[in-house]
């Protein structure tokens, strides 16, 4: 089987072999190709600049880092922020050097699933950066894992460090009238059975593994957090058969 990482290493422009150790749950599926395809939504539908500043949350083993670095201009800023010590340093190995405009940094929060040991809440944390830094920030495949406090407060920040004209992308798995229906009929990939605090979750023993949100909820934080819920792009991880991605994509700007 070929390996994901060395692909996307591949894919970089200086030619140093390197394999990373891959950590499963993290890059599932063809890192490359799902990279070459949010690249795509960025641009298409999250309206992504070349010459935009851009914070990914929950930046994992790069998978979208290094997708843009065939977009992004050299005077554009990419800093990727994440919990996980060894996809900080593989990022930090394998992109930076080549691509000085994007940084990694570790930031030591608590997820039950990926950072047991973190010392900081999410539901508490200040991303390291002053307010209004970012025109792009983008989050996929991690609100999804994130419960329903530690999600507010990245709300919260995202709302902070985002400039006026900015714009949000984030990916989720939201719960509407469609979603629901399928779930019921046994099409979706996942059956959420079971209610946690105002959120459904796949695995009771292990709660941050597959979350979902009611659509209603995510629009009425987006209000609470001074951001406009622009548009929804719906997923098939319900078994819709009209869909973009796998998750749901919502476009937000600042309110
Ligand atoms: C399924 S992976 C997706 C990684 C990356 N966004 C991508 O699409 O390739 C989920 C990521 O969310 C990160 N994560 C979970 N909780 C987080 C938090 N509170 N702050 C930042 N990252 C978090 C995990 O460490 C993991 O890298």
């Amino acid at each position: 089987m070929s390996n994901p990482f060395l692909r996307i290493y591949n894919a970089l422009k200086g030619k140093r072999k390197v394999t990373p150790k891959q950590e499963p749950n993290i890059n599932s599926g063809d890192a490359d190709v799902i990279g070459k395809e949010f690249l795509k939504h960025f641009v298409e539908i999250g309206g992504l600049k070349s010459s935009d500043d851009v914070l990914d949350v929950g930046s994992g083993y790069g998978r979208m880092a290094v997708a843009l670095t065939d977009y992004l201009s050299p005077d554009s800023r990419y800093e990727g922020i994440e919990i996980i010590p060894q996809g900080i340093e593989w990022s930090s190995k394998n992109i930076t050097p080549n691509f000085k405009n994007f940084n990694f940094q570790l930031i030591d929060v608590k997820n039950d699933r990926y950072n047991p040991k973190g010392n900081q809440k999410a539901s508490e944390f200040k991303f390291p950066f002053e307010d209004e830094s970012f025109d792009f920030i983008f989050l996929t495949s991690v609100f999804t894992h994130m419960l329903p406090d530690d999600l507010e407060n990245y709300l919260s920040e995202i709302s902070r460090v985002l400039r006026k004209s900015g714009k949000t992308f984030i990916t989720y798995f939201l719960l509407n009238d469609e979603s629901r229906v399928l779930i019921k009929e046994g099409k979706s990939h996942h059956k959420l059975p079971y209610k946690y605090e105002n959120c459904r979750i796949e695995y009771e023993e292990d709660p941050e593994h597959v979350i979902a949100y009611e659509e209603m909820g995510i629009r009425e934080f987006y209000k609470k957090y001074n951001l406009n819920f622009v548009s929804a792009h719906y997923g098939n991880w319900c078994g819709r058969i009209d869909h973009v991605s796998h998750q749901d994509i919502v476009i937000g700007t600042k309110a």
